[in-house]
């Protein structure tokens, strides 16, 4: 199935021949949703993935056509999780955002919502995160416009990764979430605000992902197992943007 066979069933998945394209097409849809929001409501709120897959399409963001139109001053910026490092530091997903993109258009300072994770008491540092956009949405139940993720090879999402405590959680907007496996505390939104969102995109790609994406779209629900199993937005607005070699091992790919 290639992006012009885009499925119409839920949820609906995109296949692009390589991860340029893939870039190039969410880059796109970013822009386009950001047209439409601000259009539509005045702003538009979106909440960033870390990892590499998303960094092709922030680049592109970055440049024409893009970063002379979009109305950078109406978008508002967040993250669906980040490491608990400092913002300078390489693993930052804020760093990485930065670098990419927001130092390069005129996002005014105070529409970046970055998550304070380098404090040492990462349930506090999840709590002022969730308290800032608590305030910023003046709700207890935040609706993001749209909120990118990614998916690891082991069907981790945002920093919900596999037998971690995080994915118990539906009292909190975002939490702190130690991963035995990274020995590492990580700070991320929970999957109940997630599926609060009115549009949910995943960006995959990478023969590495296609067995587990398989498994997360066509295998049965174990969420424990798969935690990108959790997200179902309430919108219904959910969008797999694969490339080729990520969606190699579903049903309706061409490479059967
Ligand atoms: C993070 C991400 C994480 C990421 C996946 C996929 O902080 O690492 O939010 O959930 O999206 O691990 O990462 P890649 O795109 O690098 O494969």
């Amino acid at each position: 199935m290639n992006s012009s066979e885009a499925s119409d069933v839920y949820p609906q998945t995109e296949v692009y021949d390589n991860p340029q394209e893939l870039a190039w097409a969410a880059a796109l849809r970013f822009a386009g949703m950001a047209e439409q929001c601000v259009s539509e409501r005045g702003k538009f709120t979106v909440a960033l993935s870390g990892g590499s897959t998303p960094r092709a399409m922030l680049a592109l963001l970055a440049q024409k056509p893009f970063a002379d139109s979009l109305p950078w001053n109406s978008i508002y910026f967040f993250w669906g999780d980040e490491r608990c490092v400092p913002p300078d530091h390489a693993d930052s997903n804020y760093r990485m955002a930065r670098e990419a993109l927001l130092a390069k258009v005129a996002v005014p300072q105070e529409n970046i919502f970055r998550v304070h994770a380098e404090d040492q008491n990462h349930e506090q540092a999840a709590d002022t995160y969730s308290a800032t956009i608590r305030q910023f949405f003046n709700s207890e139940t935040p609706q993001f416009d749209l909120i990118f993720l990614g998916m690891g090879a082991d069907g981790h999402t945002a920093s919900l990764f596999p037998g971690t405590a995080a994915l118990q959680i539906t009292d909190r907007i975002a939490a702190a979430n130690f991963v035995e496996k990274l020995t590492a505390w990580r700070i991320t939104l929970t999957a109940q605000t997630i599926n609060h969102a009115r549009q949910v995109i995943f960006l995959v790609a990478g023969e590495e992902k296609a067995a587990v994406l398989k498994e997360v779209l066509e295998g049965k629900r174990q969420p424990e197992t798969y935690p990108s199993q959790l997200i179902h937005p309430v919108s219904q607005s959910l969008l797999w943007m694969l490339d080729e070699a990520a969606a190699s091992l579903l049903s309706d790919s061409e490479n059967e």
